[in-house]
């Protein structure tokens, strides 16, 4: 997919150039090992998966908004100067018209405005090459970064879902935040 116009963050510093490249299983290993991250494992439910099942996973998604055959979609998230720096989902629920989206970024390549400038071409995406009309994401409280980057680009704290996802042994209450196709402004963060 197309790179991020120039996105610009709330100070209005412009935020780092990125483009989303279709996931293929050759991604999985880089995929698997970010999903081992401590902080990632803290807050997120992941499938306990091989990195054969993660490769196998990533060769069944879609990547093309527009094909409604495909339920998960998923791309890598890259920058030119870096090269694979995380990755970025959303699972259609093409009866309803919505899609919750996921959002990763290495924990190297953290804190420099990675996950904003994908989440943000990622809603760019979503509400120009699909019919959807609702995006949301469900968020571990505590997740602060996440948190933030929701925020940031205009979603609604809708409420929290109470011990939601089980997570490392502990049952975690999730944020759930949520954007609507006329509440989004292409290629501009709120200000
Ligand atoms: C959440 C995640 C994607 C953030 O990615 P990132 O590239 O570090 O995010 P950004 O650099 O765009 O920063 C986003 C905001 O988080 C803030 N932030 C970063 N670390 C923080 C912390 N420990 N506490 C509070 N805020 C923090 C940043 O300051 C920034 O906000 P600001 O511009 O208002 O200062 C990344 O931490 C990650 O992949 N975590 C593991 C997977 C995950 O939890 N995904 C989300 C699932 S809902």
């Amino acid at each position: 997919m197309s790179a991020s116009p120039a996105h610009r963050d709330a100070s209005d510093r412009p935020l780092p150039q990125v483009r989303l490249v279709g996931t293929r299983p050759e991604h999985a290993a880089l995929c698997w090992q970010w999903r081992q991250e401590p902080v990632a494992r803290r807050f997120n439910p992941y499938d306990d998966l091989t990195l054969d099942e993660l490769a196998v996973r990533f060769g069944a998604v879609g990547h093309d908004l527009s094909n409604h055959a495909f339920k998960t979609f998923r791309w890598m998230v890259r920058s030119e100067e870096i090269g694979f720096v995380g990755t970025v989902s959303i699972r259609a629920n093409w009866r309803m018209l919505h899609g919750e989206i996921g959002y990763q970024i290495g924990k190297e390549w953290g804190g420099r405005g990675f996950g904003r400038a994908a989440v943000a071409l990622l809603c760019d995406e979503a509400f120009q090459q699909s019919e959807l009309i609702r995006l949301f994401a469900t968020i571990s409280v505590g997740n602060e970064p996440s948190r933030s980057i929701v925020e940031s680009l205009g979603f609604t704290h809708e409420g929290t879902l109470r011990k939601h996802h089980l997570i490392e042994g502990h049952f975690l209450d999730q944020w759930v935040y949520g954007l609507l196709r006329e509440e989004w402004r292409p290629g501009s963060l709120p200000a």
